[in-house]
């Protein structure tokens, strides 16, 4: 269960940096929450803008049984946001691994990060979502907030509350189920990509977070980590 605590700033350098600071202090399922963060980090060592106006927080989960756990993690959080959204009457969808889209362009990005190479002590999950910036400047071909949809504010602490009830409901529901709703919610299946220069047809998603792509030469498995899906088509 995630929220019991909170903790709030109104800027850090980053929520996930917070955490990885103090884990041994925090206990499973705190919030750190700020309204701006200095050095907003994404995946793949990019930053992630973070002006006031929408929601950026992370939550720690300790005992973590084992590293194949994290994609079901991953799935539970894209799960949560895209129901969230709903409630506020927008449309996402998931974009392998972890980004949520409207209309094509990222409204979600999922920072997941874990500690130590074998044993895993603890994860961090952040979660930085648009809700009511309307100009991304030069990132606007590619992203979109909750207002550009919406054409109105919306409260990022009532967006923070759908997220805790959302993903606390979905933590109680067997991965199986879960992962039906991940799958549903998936954009990339029956699309085809550019993987090394060849062209692949994305037939599915195992249960542990494979991309399961295909052409007249081979069907195969590839890992999360070993691919970028920058073109779908
Ligand atoms: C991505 O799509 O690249 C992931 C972006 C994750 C951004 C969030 S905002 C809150 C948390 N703190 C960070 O520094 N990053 C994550």
């Amino acid at each position: 269960m995630i929220g019991k605590e909170i903790i709030r700033f109104d800027s850090i350098e980053s929520t996930n940096s917070y955490i990885k600071r103090n884990h041994s202090t925090l206990n499973d399922g705190t919030i750190v929450l700020s309204k701006t963060q200095s050095s907003g980090r994404g995946r793949s060592d990019h930053t992630w803008m973070s002006e006031e106006g929408n929601l950026y927080f992370s939550f720690i989960v300790k005992g973590f049984a084992s590293r194949s756990k994290i994609f079901e993690l991953l799935a539970r959080v894209s799960v949560a946001v895209v129901e969230l959204l709903r409630d506020f009457h927008v449309d996402g969808s998931i974009k392998y691994p972890n980004d949520v889209l409207v209309d094509n362009k990222k409204i979600c990005g999922i920072l997941i990060e874990s500690s130590g190479t074998k044993e895993i002590d603890y994860v961090v999950v952040g979660v930085g979502i648009n809700v009511n910036q309307v100009d991304f400047k030069e990132l606007s071909d590619t992203a979109v907030s909750m207002k550009n949809t919406l054409g109105n504010d919306s409260s990022v602490e009532e967006v923070l509350v759908g997220f805790i009830k959302h993903f606390n409901l979905i933590e109680e529901v067997p991965f199986t189920k879960v992962f039906e709703d991940y799958l549903r919610y998936s954009l990339i299946i029956g699309k085809r990509t550019l993987i090394d220069d060849e062209e692949y047809l994305i037939s599915g998603i195992s249960e542990a977070g494979k991309l399961i792509i295909e052409n007249d030469k081979e069907s195969k498995e590839i890992s999360l980590n070993s691919i970028q899906l920058t073109d779908l088509y």
